[in-house]
């Protein structure tokens, strides 16, 4: 057992007048005794149990499947079930000697974590970003999260005609959308996400990861119609930053930023070209690095409203308009100093790599088009070739392409299929697209082919 101190934002707006809760919110701090590898919600229970009868947290299986106990711990988003205590409190330690604040700040010195090397910081804990609150650590995710989640028609729009018996699919095309289905919708991406931050009315990357599940799924016959709507939409696919943010809080795998980069590919190949010329941004940016190797920002910038204008004048109507109502940006770009050099302004003068770097750039694009890679944002599908004992130890299921058994849809991160990520990931570990790798040999490459690639 170990003794640990809890620092809790809480809100209690039922609090009776003449009780001297403070009005609105406020931090306490509890002092709670566990062992190292129970959870925060262990602790906060014992909190509730021991000390305020009143501290509210929502919380079910305490085993991250039903994905009630979100919450920020130290300022990520998580899951509080999932967090070994012994591990917060050194991550506050660590975050504590850095000079960094964990969590909100507050005037209250008492409640201030102490400065440091070597000094015991609380574990901050606060109630999931980007919603609002109800009481202390229970939030409303209706508007955030579940109305989002129903505007991308979360369920399988098919022709209408039901079929005698199942509708019969290859395992091998649901591979494609396993991760997908292992969100427990607990919200933290959209807890995380910054992007929601400035645009409130962002689809989010929960909603946006659950319209993948659908657009991947071979049944499913509006692929383009979704497809369309979510290009379309000025607060859709087009409007996630790829901060990575959602992909380090999902505590499923289930790397909501690579869904939706697989949403927008998915557009582009349909030919959709959106008003809010997100297509033609991407395009101008991959074409730009291509070129330069680093952004040409006033080329971007030109090249995504008005491509191909230094050679032959072909800008639309849209893009014009686009390229006008940039100029506010282009002016805060000027006043701050971001683009104050003249290869900022002017487009086309921004020098190239040194020496021969800019022929790797391009070598690398070379390599990722002959294999029909996706460098980085992207997953593949990938049947692993199990060892005797590794075989002998999985479920003998013959619909089962995950080599993991049915527990994919319940039992972890861990539990997703087996994926690799394109060009990295490390062997045993969470890869940096959020995805579990487990690979016996961290030397061998697997190049996909076409198909797999999709
Ligand atoms: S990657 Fe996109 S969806 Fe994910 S948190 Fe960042 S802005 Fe939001
Ligand atoms: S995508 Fe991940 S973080 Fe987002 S709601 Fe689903 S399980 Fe939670
Ligand atoms: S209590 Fe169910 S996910 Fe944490």
């Amino acid at each position: 057992m170990a003794e640990y101190t809890i620092k809790v934002r809480r809100y209690q707006p039922d609090a009776p007048e003449e009780s001297d809760v403070p009005r609105g919110a406020y931090w306490e701090q509890f002092d709670v005794d566990l062992d190292p590898t129970l959870s925060v919600l262990d602790g906060l229970l014992q909190a509730r149990d021991k000390d305020d009868g009143s501290l509210a947290v929502r919380c079910s299986c305490r085993a991250a499947i039903c994905g009630s106990c979100g919450v920020k711990i130290n300022g990520q988003s998580t899951l509080a079930c999932l967090t070994q205590i012994g591990e917060a409190h050194e991550r506050a330690n660590r975050m504590n000697a850095a000079g960094e604040l964990a969590g909100g700040a507050t005037d209250d010195e008492d409640l201030q974590a102490p400065h440091g090397n070597g000094a015991s910081a609380p574990i901050v804990i606060e109630p999931m970003g980007n919603m609002p609150v109800i009481k202390d650590l229970v939030v409303d995710m209706e508007s955030t999260h579940w109305e989002k989640m129903r505007r991308v028609t979360p369920w399988l729009l098919d022709d209408g005609d039901p079929p005698e018996r199942e509708r019969i699919v290859e395992p091998e095309s649901m591979v494609d959308i396993t991760q997908t289905i292992a969100c427990i919708q607990c919200g933290a991406c959209v807890s995380s996400c910054l992007s929601m931050e400035a645009d409130p009315d962002f689809i989010g990357p929960a909603a946006l990861a659950k319209a993948y599940r659908f657009v991947g799924d071979p049944r499913d016959v509006e692929t383009k119609e979704r497809l369309y709507d979510l290009a379309q939409d000025p607060h859709g696919i087009y409007d996630c930053t790829h901060c990575f943010s959602c992909v380090d809080a999902c505590p499923k795998g289930v790397a909501p930023m690579d869904q939706i980069m697989r949403l927008r590919r998915a557009a582009g190949e349909e030919g959709i070209k959106d008003r809010n010329n997100g297509h033609s941004h991407e395009m101008a940016f991959v074409k730009n690095i291509r070129k330069k190797g680093t952004l040409d920002e006033s080329e971007l910038l030109q090249e995504s409203y008005a491509p191909g204008v230094m050679g032959k004048l072909k800008p639309s109507k849209g893009g014009i308009v686009g390229l006008i109502q940039s100029l506010p940006t282009a002016v805060r770009g000027i006043k701050t100093g971001k683009m104050r050099s003249l290869p900022k302004l002017i487009p086309g003068i921004h020098p190239k790599l040194p020496g021969d770097a800019q022929d790797h750039v391009k070598r690398i694009y070379e390599r990722a088009e002959e294999s029909n890679q996706q460098i980085n944002l992207y997953i593949i599908g990938e049947e692993e070739v199990l060892d005797d004992a590794e075989s002998t130890a999985m479920p003998d299921d013959p619909q089962d392409t995950t080599g993991e058994g049915d527990d994919r849809f319940g039992g972890g991160a861990g539990s997703l299929p087996r994926t690799d990520l394109v060009g990295g990931g490390k062997p045993g570990t969470q890869a940096s697209d959020g995805v579990p790798t487990d690979r016996s040999d961290p030397d061998e490459t697997i190049v996909p082919t076409d198909e797999e690639s999709r």
